[in-house]
């Protein structure tokens, strides 16, 4: 083959491998290799090859997780084995009984079980023909699911296709499709601004992210994947001995599964795993049902077998429904960040699942309508683990007479503004923005907040004290405060207001990513502020892009794409960011003095392998190089090398390490790795 295609392909290949594994390190470990500016260039550059090449392109390219038609509608597929349901127990008799039928089942005293949290998603199954994902399906009758393929191509953490020394020629991955809570409430939030669909829980926004026939929608949605099981047909490469096995297995392979897997042995120890897993619930960034007992090992599986359509080896442990009936005292609205005014409701307090709760949000009028909510109603509200309670009905048969139906107030409760609602918008606005009090003090906390500049220290109480005393009116007057400003206030001595002092100093410090985040540009969460900062690199082309530009961000639409646009043509905007620099505030954009210093880690102590020539220097050279900043040569490729070396006609060390998904850098690479030792 002609030589510059095959420096290409080899290039291209390179990129990919790299990509996927900087993505697997990013979305799957949650913890990034590379800064994001260095993904995004890399990523770019992947794509760049690839519309010049487009015979390089395959489906399992990350640049192909989106870019599909629309569908008209999901076709049905066959599942490989049926995708059964668990027998439910919500009461510790239960899982004694349980485990008393396993252990007579298989006559044995004592049984290892393999337990972990029961997600509160959706199931899939995920069909792998050698290594490369071909389709993905929802339960539906447990026998023939919908072909939700496209849908499931654009979840990062599912593989495109699977790195292994050995892969089966056949592998369903069997797990659950999530979103995790937090990025439910900033979904929500951002569809009670737009008007859209509010989903009542993290579960019903996953299905109606992924029930989507159109994939671009699914793909600027925040789903995640976690798998929990397999089906292979008998397989040499496939562990055959226990559940936790194939738990590993896949974590091997790159799918993220439950840290909270465990094995435990014998009745007592299966209730012990429930009280802990329950007592961490609230912690879990995603929301749990219960947790699952499995008998560990699949012989002793097979022997128990099925009754109906339900495993005799795998139970079910339910955690009670965190639901209560109290009643709805009071309406009040709050003035968001944005203006939006958002009717909160006052509960007369009640316990739910060990939590007191006073409050629920009611999202809109439209909300409150929907399900005739009047002031006085008796209420059946629900919480949802981490997320904030809601109403889920009314009993109606409780209603009294006096009950008051709610009415959105035509001013801002707080500066007196007219509110409007525009059209085709859900929620009310204040029209007083910056010059309404709540809205300033919104955006205040929310610059200093723990995910913004983290400004410790300061809270909503002392935020109100120094809005209303017109000592601060924007985020940069902060970086003007002194001591004095501060101890003249309530309840603040010197000690608390040095400390102050101190975090606002600190917070000077900041990343691209949070300092956007902080600005609180509409419709721009955390996510988001997160793909800007990797898209953009610099806060100044942010500034001066456009539509065009920005619609190019994943998961950002013409509407954000607005917002960030409104954002920045208002002058007040710019002078407080121009401020805001000037006292200090600071971040490093793509390739200065920080980002190099996050590839100096990569060399210092890692073990690199050299294949093929090099052009610019000597192996030996390359290796006197390396030893000199602290990094090892090795002869061969194994778990443990950090970096592979690849020049040109490599050997069969290029494929080992490809195989083991070890990170492949051509000869640039290095020499950039070198340089900014
Ligand atoms: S195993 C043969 N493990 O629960 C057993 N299922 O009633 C097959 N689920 O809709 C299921 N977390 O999606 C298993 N760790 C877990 C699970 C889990 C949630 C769901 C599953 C299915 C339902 C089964």
């Amino acid at each position: 083959m002609n030589q510059t295609i095959e420096n290409v392909r080899r290039q291209h290949d390179l990129l990919r491998q790299q990509i996927v594994l900087y993505n697997y390190q990013y979305y799957v470990l949650d913890a990034p290799t590379i800064p994001d500016a260095e993904y995004d260039r890399l990523f770019r550059k992947l794509q760049y090859i690839e519309q010049e090449y487009p015979a390089l392109v395959t489906p399992e390219s990350p640049t192909q997780r989106i870019g599909a038609e629309p569908l008209k509608t999901f076709s049905q597929v066959a599942h490989e084995a049926p995708m059964l349901s668990l027998a439910n127990a919500f009461e510790p008799v239960e899982v004694e009984a349980f485990d008393r039928r396993v252990r007579e089942g298989l006559a044995v005293s004592a049984v290892e079980y393999a337990v972990e949290p029961k997600f509160d998603g959706l199931a899939v199954s995920l069909r792998y023909e050698n290594g490369v994902f071909k389709t993905g399906a929802t339960r539906g009758d447990g026998y023939t699911g919908e072909d939700i393929t496209l849908n499931l191509r654009t979840i990062k953490t599912i593989p495109l296709s699977l790195s292994s020394e050995h892969v089966p020629a056949l592998l369903e991955v069997r797990g659950e499709v999530l979103m995790f809570s937090a990025d439910f409430i900033r979904l929500n939030k951002q569809h009670v601004e737009t008007g859209k669909k509010i989903f009542a829980n993290p579960r019903n926004a996953a299905a109606g992210s992924l029930r989507q026939l159109d994939s671009a929608v699914t793909a600027a949605r925040p789903l995640k994947f976690f798998a929990y099981g397999i089906v292979s047909n008998d397989d040499p490469n496939v562990p055959h001995d226990t559940h936790s096995a194939i738990i590993q297995y896949l974590s091997r392979l790159h799918f993220p599964v439950a840290r909270e897997c465990a094995v435990v042995k014998g009745c007592a120890e299966l209730l012990a795993y429930y009280q802990e897993i329950a007592a961490r619930r609230g912690q879990l960034p995603y929301d749990i049902d219960g947790v699952v007992y499995k008998v560990n090992s699949l012989a002793q599986q097979a022997r128990l077998g099925y009754v109906a359509r339900a495993p005799r080896f795998a139970l079910a442990h339910k955690f009670p429904a965190q639901e209560a009936i109290t009643k709805l005292q009071d309406i009040h609205v709050q003035v968001g960040r944005t203006g939006a005014l958002t009717p909160v409701a006052r509960l007369e307090p009640v316990l739910v699942g060990g939590v007191t709760v006073t409050n629920a949000t009611l999202h809109n009028a439209d909300e409150i309508n929907r399900k005739d909510i009047r002031i006085g109603d008796t209420v059946i509200i629900r919480r949802a683990g981490d997320v904030i309670p809601e109403i889920v009905s009314v009993v109606v048969a409780q209603r009294s007479e006096n009950t008051q139906p709610f009415v959105m107030p035509q001013h801002c409760p707080v500066c007196g503004a007219k509110a409007v609602r525009t059209a085709g918008e859900a929620v009310s606005r204040c029209t007083g923005g910056l010059f309404c009090p709540a809205q300033r003090k919104q955006a205040i906390l929310h610059f200093a907040s723990r995910r913004a500049l983290d400004i410790e220290g300061l809270g909503e109480k002392l935020v109100d004290q120094l809005v209303d005393n017109a000592i601060v009116r924007n985020p940069a007057d902060l970086y003007r405060l002194g001591i004095l400003a501060l101890v003249n206030l309530e309840r603040i001595a010197e000690k608390s207001a040095s400390k102050i002092l101190a975090a606002i100093e600190k917070s000077k410090q900041a990343t691209l990513a949070r300092f956007i985040y902080a600005l609180g540009i509409r419709n721009v969460g955390e996510v988001t502020a997160k793909d800007l900062a990797r898209h953009f690199g610099s806060l100044d082309r942010l500034m001066d892009t456009d539509m065009e530009n920005l619609t190019q961000v994943p998961a950002v639409g013409p509407v954000v794409a607005q917002s960030i646009l409104d954002f920045f043509a208002e002058k007040h905007n710019r002078e407080v960011i121009e401020r805001l620099r000037a006292s200090g505030v600071r971040w490093e954009e793509s390739a200065n003095a920080a980002d190099r210093s996050a590839e100096n880690h990569a060399i210092n102590g890692k073990i690199f392998v050299l294949t093929g020539a090099l052009s610019e220097m000597t192996r030996e050279e390359a290796r006197g190089k390396i030893e000199m900043y602290g990094g090892k040569v090795a002869g061969s490729v194994s778990r443990k090398t950090d970096y592979v070396v690849v020049g040109e006609d490599p050997g069969s060390k290029y494929e080992k390490a490809v195989s083991l998904g070890i990170m492949l850098i051509d000869e640039d690479q290095l020499k950039s790795l070198l340089q900014s030792v």
